[in-house]
């Protein structure tokens, strides 16, 4: 094997590629040549055989042979067409069909609309209706037809976010500030006002309070409100909707308590609270080893507020009732920090 041999090699095999003229005779080639059983590794294999004097110019130039060899087939591999395959690997196929979007991605449920839809209907089941009111509330049917003191401290700053009622509002003027409604309590009012009797509604919501955001406190957070407004309406009739709604929501076997409480606008007031239903009352971390999750706060409607609202105490009587929703879907779910519902990051909501 000498220079020249392969040289005249060199022109012999491109000359081969040169006239090709389809993939399958170009696929032939690379089989005889190219692989590495193929004629040009053999040609490497002889190289061991050649004398020591001529071998680094034999070696050179069959570096050059099997270099030249290869970009010719590259070469001819782009004209006939194989190459076409490469170049539309990496380019935009316009044929293909689009990628399917994930149908869990844009129309699925979030985890606290889930929970407070459930209550919902269970309520609905029982004969409520379901009522709505504004998010931006005034500071009459937040607090003072609700039977808040002036002084009362959920009027205070560090609890409620103010909204100016207009532009050039000051502090100090005589017109009260707007504010976040603090609870959906304000829904009653409006219900009440509103003069149809009887009222049998729930109303669900979002409602805001000017407190430290932690894991397990945020400032905008839902709450699911009742009312009930008839004649002859009482605490049995409340306890009983409670003990219904508890073996609906929380499961058959859950038993409640109730507990005297106070809030203004209820008198009087009670906490009530359902056995523990991952412990079912032996005691675990959830229920805080008590054995009880407090569900919610209620009462008889504050005859004070029935006056306010435009109705006679003596002749109607109503029971009320508000619960937070993102707490109970926290403990359902096995949620640990609050902020995750409201974070909006895909690969927490997705798991619902
Ligand atoms: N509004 C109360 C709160 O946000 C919850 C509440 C308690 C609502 C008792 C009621 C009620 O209707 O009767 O803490």
């Amino acid at each position: 094997m000498t220079v020249s041999d392969l040289q005249a090699r060199t022109s012999e095999l491109t000359g081969v590629i040169e006239r090709a003229s389809s993939t399958q005779e170009l696929e032939e080639f690379k089989l005889a040549h190219l692989v590495r059983k193929g004629s040009i590794a053999a040609l490497f294999e002889d190289l061991k055989n050649v004398p020591k004097d001529t071998k680094p110019a034999v070696g050179k130039a069959l570096n050059e042979l099997r270099k030249a060899v290869e970009e010719k087939f590259a070469e001819k591999e782009q004209s006939l067409g194989g190459g076409v395959k490469k170049a539309s690997q990496s380019s935009i196929d316009l044929t293909l069909p689009s990628r399917p979007i994930p149908v869990s991605a844009p129309g699925h449920e979030h985890p606290l609309i889930s929970v407070l839809n459930e209550m919902v209907s269970i309520f609905v089941d029982m004969g409520f209706s379901v009522a709505y009111g504004p998010e931006v509330e005034d500071d009459e049917h937040n607090f003072t037809k609700l039977n808040f003191p002036a002084d009362h401290p959920a009027r205070d700053m560090q609890d409620t976010f103010f909204v100016k009622p207009s532009a050039d509002w000051k502090v100090g003027s005589d017109v009260k500030p707007l504010v976040l409604r603090t609870h959906t309590s304000p829904v009653q009012v409006r219900l009440m006002e509103s003069g149809k009797l009887p009222i049998r509604a729930v109303i669900p919501g979002r409602v805001y309070r000017n407190e430290a955001i932690s894991a397990r406190s945020a400032a905008c957070f839902f709450q699911l409100e009742g009312l009930v407004v008839d004649k002859g309406v009482s605490m049995a009739d409340l306890k009983g909707v409670a003990e219904s709604f508890s073996k609906q929501f929380y499961g058959e076997d859950s038993t409640i308590r109730l507990r005297p409480s106070f809030f203004p606008f209820t008198e009087p007031s009670i906490e009530c609270d359902v056995s523990c239903y991952i412990c079912k009352g032996k005691g675990c971390r959830i229920c805080k080893h008590s054995g009880w999750l407090e569900v919610f706060g209620a009462g008889m409607v504050h005859p004070n507020v029935l006056k306010m609202c435009g109705i006679d105490p003596e002749i109607y009587s109503g029971y009320a009732f508000g619960m937070g929703i993102d707490r109970t879907a926290m403990m359902r779910y096995g949620v640990s920090d609050i902020r995750l519902f409201t974070e909006n990051d895909l690969r927490f909501l997705e798991q619902f």
